[in-house]
């Protein structure tokens, strides 16, 4: 890890040059691991969603049990219990618990904000027994924790102290456990206080040790799970804690300051009789790995973890401390090797720094729990354990060996993703391989549902939660219920696994690879409702076998338009990995450049001043997982220019002539001999391009409405975050299709799509040959009044400031009218933000590198 430094300024550049060279191919690289979700669907196409929401803010806590009617939730100053079946049901029952005027005020006066800490944010409810839950609330930092009668759901006692159970703070990182009627927790409980692990209750109340080696140093806190032991040898029960720390390893040099850990304490420790009183006997550490092999760069902050208990398996989001770059990744590691980093070596803490630890190892290993071998020597508590082996612990928290993700590699990888929480669901394929699938919530308020194949994570949708960008604050899956519930700041919603009917066809069906789907003959359909799976079809492995036989609704146009005329053949394609082939006469159209006269994008191709021998029957195909699907076809007819008209209406475009149905039109006069431009200058000819002038001027004033609008709304959408344009998407449904496509070349970095039609060039997806514009024209009629205009500003984030447009025509084929931009201006604004980020960052990075090495006797 000696290179970390290069190496991290190497995924620096990887993160943001992708982004520049965006529009360079539509297709990803091999050597571009980001991952494109599948399909993208906007909040207002959300199916079977239910919403619970109440005068409650920040529903951060939910408690679900596997045969659980009801779904618990601790929100800001109020607790809850939902019908499980149906959230938004009548049911809902409510505990109102906040913090007192008095504590408030209290509050305010230590300084703290009386906005979003001075209330009683419920972080901890979990059961307690048979007829009991526990919850914990900061209580506008005074903690405290009660008891609640689960029929009733009523508080059943006053509430206690809460100050070694519960944070203070609404974000300060924490995670607890009840196990046995005790409970687990980790935090830094109190502002100025050490982050700790402790038990606290039944006596003796256990804690971290901090001196002579302090065993945790600044740790933030995500996670924490029991492992049961099922060895036959009387071992104990192990509790796992996730965090990340700052790092003490300075002699592995990893150039980090943070990294993400794993520790392990025994259920059954007592503490030490005279070394390590009140004291973990049990406390052990070790690195989790996650990183980009290719890169030699690690992620260095853990987000949240999940554990598939039945397969022994933890999965991790893991991310980097700068703020300003959202990466995310996903690495799952197994169980068994965190049991083996345990039962590794140690690391030392010697003068030069941590190494590890070579010499004798006292007997019995210290940390390890208390087993039948050591009760047949006599040792059956941890009290009981020699002083030498408890020194040993005191001095040795950490494990030598990292634990590293199957495959060394992360599933999944996101440049501009910032992943909060995840949670799996394991299902059967028809193929009779068990899938994982994995939902995983946004800091902006989206879930991305992902499939496990080949040691891969295939992102099949993304779906937008909430209009309003918000965190998704938990996760909790139901495999009962077949839902996954979501907790933010303004409620909890509740969805179903999946979604099948969204996918109209059987490629769509197949190609999802959702192995919750299956096409059925007819329609796509949950699999785990069918009774009779003999017929299904479903290709999660490869996502392109088994329709060849089904019958596919291609659409059927037609265009006629006149020569030189610009014709966009629209093609959406639903999937966002999917690319356009196009066929005219069933040929495959050659050259999509300027210079064939045609260009393609993802929504559809556009045929640039149509010439006659352009006629015929275009097609287009999705193409997706090497299968091409027709979509729809178009019998495009170029007919002849026809002769100028006679007058013009001082307000309009264009006195266009009516367009006729096909079937009504006149058979088109053969067709008139191209003239060159000279020619082209007689009297009636001056006459059209007058025309064409007022034309062009009255277009102009259009446009630069459009602009204005344009550069309003970019402004406005820049400010609310980048998942904002889709919220603005949603409001205009006109636009919606064009808008998704328009944002994901905006606000992504990524060489994702390139459509004809986008034009805002945001995080810099620069469309080769510069970009187009269309705007809705509304067959012949004058465009809608133009609205307020609002002053137009230098936007680097629009790429607007450095463009005009330069080319303005009519385009008789369809409703559209198309603005071209200078090809050769659309770079700078990218390059100004692109070179403006990356200062920014190397500026932190300095910063970072810069820091005093750490403290020698905190280690
Ligand atoms: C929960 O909702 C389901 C379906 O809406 C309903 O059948 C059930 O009775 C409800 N349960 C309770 C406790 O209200
Ligand atoms: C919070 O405190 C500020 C001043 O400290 C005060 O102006 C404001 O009204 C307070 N807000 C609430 C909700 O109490
Ligand atoms: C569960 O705990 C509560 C609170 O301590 C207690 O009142 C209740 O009797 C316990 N229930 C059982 C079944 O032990
Ligand atoms: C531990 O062993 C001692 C005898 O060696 C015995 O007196 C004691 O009760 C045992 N304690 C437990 C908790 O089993
Ligand atoms: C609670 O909700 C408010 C309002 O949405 C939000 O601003 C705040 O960040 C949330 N706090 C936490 C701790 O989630
Ligand atoms: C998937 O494709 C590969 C090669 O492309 C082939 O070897 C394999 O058999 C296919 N798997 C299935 C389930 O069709
Ligand atoms: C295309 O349309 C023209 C007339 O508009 C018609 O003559 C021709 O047969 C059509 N071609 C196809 C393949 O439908």
């Amino acid at each position: 890890m000696r290179g970390a430094p290069s190496s991290a300024l190497q995924l620096l550049l990887l993160l943001l040059s992708r982004a520049c060279a965006a529009g360079a191919d539509p297709l990803r690289t091999p050597l571009d691991p980001d991952v494109t979700p599948r399909i993208t669907v906007l909040s207002s196409g959300l199916q079977g969603c239910r919403r619970f929401r109440s005068s409650a803010l920040n529903y951060s806590t939910l408690l679900l049990e596997a045969d659980g009617e009801r779904l618990y939730v601790g929100a800001r100053g109020a607790a809850f219990a939902l019908n499980a079946s149906d959230i938004a049901d009548r049911s809902a029952r409510t505990i109102v618990w906040e913090a007192s005027p008095e504590q408030k005020r209290q509050c305010m006066l230590k300084g703290k904000d009386n906005k979003t800490e001075c209330f009683n944010h419920i972080r901890f409810l979990q059961r307690f027994n048979s007829t009991h839950l526990y919850m914990c609330g900061t209580h506008a930092f005074k903690p405290l924790c009660a008891h609640i009668e689960e029929k009733s759901f009523v508080m059943s006692s006053q509430p206690e102290e809460g100050k070694d159970k519960c944070p203070y703070g609404p974000r300060t990182g924490y995670t607890a456990l009840i196990i046995d009627q005790e409970m687990y927790s980790a935090s830094r409980y109190e502002f100025r206080s050490y982050p700790d692990i402790r038990r606290n209750s039944p006596a003796p109340t256990l804690k971290t040790d901090d001196g002579p080696t302090r065993w945790l140093n600044d740790a933030n806190f995500v996670g924490s799970t029991l492992v049961r032991q099922r060895s036959g040898a009387g071992d104990d029960d192990k509790i796992y804690f996730f965090f990340t720390e700052r790092s003490p390893e300075r002699a592995t040099g990893s150039g980090h300051s943070r990294v993400p850990r794993v520790a392990r304490v025994c259920k059954g420790d007592r503490g030490g009789h005279l070394t390590l009183q009140k004291r973990w006997t049990s406390f052990l550490k070790a690195r989790l790995t996650c990183s980009l092999p290719e890169y030699d760069f690690q992620f260095n902050v853990l987000r949240s973890v999940h554990v598939v208990h039945a397969d022994a398996l933890l999965y991790g989001i893991f991310g980097l401390e700068w703020k300003n770059v959202k990466a995310s990744a996903v690495c799952r590691f197994s169980l068994t090797d965190l049991h083996e980093a345990f039962d590794g070596p140690y690391m030392e803490n010697q003068n030069s720094g941590w190494k590890e630890y070579t010499g004798k190892i006292p007997d019995p290993r210290p940390g390890t729990c208390i087993t039948d071998a050591l009760r047949a020597r006599g040792i059956n508590v941890s009290t009981s354990l020699p002083d030498d082996v408890l020194y040993f612990v005191r001095r040795h928290p950490l494990m030598s060996q990292e634990v590293q993700p199957s495959d060394r590699r992360p599933l999944l990888f996101r440049r501009s993703t910032h992943y909060t929480h995840l949670a799996a669901h394991t299902t059967q394929g028809l193929d009779g391989h068990t899938y994982r699938v994995l939902y995983l919530g946004t800091d902006e308020g989206w879930l991305h549902k992902a499939v496990e194949v080949g040691g891969h994570l295939l992102i099949i949708e993304e779906l937008q939660l909430f209009d309003e960008p918000q965190p998704v604050a938990s996760l909790v899956i139901s495999a009962k219920q077949m839902c996954v519930y979501v907790g933010s700041a303004s409620g909890v919603l509740q969805l179903p696994l999946s979604s099948c009917s969204r996918y109209a066809s059987c490629y769509d069906c197949i190609f999802a690879r959702d192995p919750h789907c299956a096409w059925n003959g007819e329609r796509c359909v949950e699999v785990a409702a069918q009774a009779d799976r003999s017929a299904l079809i479903q290709d999660i492995q490869n996502g392109s076998k088994g329709c060849e036989n089904t019958q596919n609704d291609v659409a059927q146009r037609s265009r006629s338009v006149r020569v030189g005329d610009d014709v966009l053949l629209q093609c959406e394609l639903s999937s966002n990995l999917a690319t356009p082939f196009w066929t005219l006469d069933c040929s495959e159209l050659q050259g999509y450049d300027l210079t064939s006269g045609f260009r393609t994008g993802t929504d559809g191709l556009l045929i640039i001043e149509a010439r006659r021998d352009q006629s015929g029957l275009y097609t287009c195909y999705s193409v997706e997982n090497d299968v091409k699907v027709p979509v729809v076809t178009y019998n495009v007819t170029v007919r002849p220019a026809p002769p100028p008209a006679p007058a013009v209406p001082s307000d309009d475009f264009l006195p266009a002539p009516t367009e006729l149905p096909n079937s009504m039109r006149p058979f088109p006069s053969p067709p008139a001999p191209l003239l060159p431009h000279s020619e082209m200058l007689s009297p009636r000819n001056m006459q059209a391009m007058y025309l064409s002038l007022i034309t062009f001027l009255g277009g102009l004033c259009v446009v630069l409405t459009v602009v204005l609008i344009y550069v309003g709304f970019c402004l406005q959408a820049g400010r609310r975050g980048k998942y904002s344009i889709r919220a603005a998407a949603a409001a205009y449904p006109k636009r919606r299709s064009r808008s998704r496509k328009q944002q994901r070349s905006c606000s992504r970095a990524g060489p994702e799509v390139k459509t004809i039609s986008s034009h805002c060039n945001g995080n810099g997806a620069v469309q080769d040959g510069g970009f187009l514009q269309i705007v809705p024209g509304e067959g012949h009629t004058p465009p809608a009044p133009p609205l307020p205009p609002t002053p137009p500003r230098p936007s680097a984030e629009c790429g607007l400031s450095a463009t005009l447009p330069s080319v303005l025509r009519r385009m008789n084929g369809n409703s559209y009218m198309l603005l071209r931009q200078a090809d050769s201006e659309s770079a700078s604004p990218v390059g100004n933000s692109f070179s403006e980020e990356l200062n920014k960052i190397l500026e932190k990075r300095k910063h970072v590198l810069l820091l005093p090495k750490p403290d020698e006797s905190s280690v």
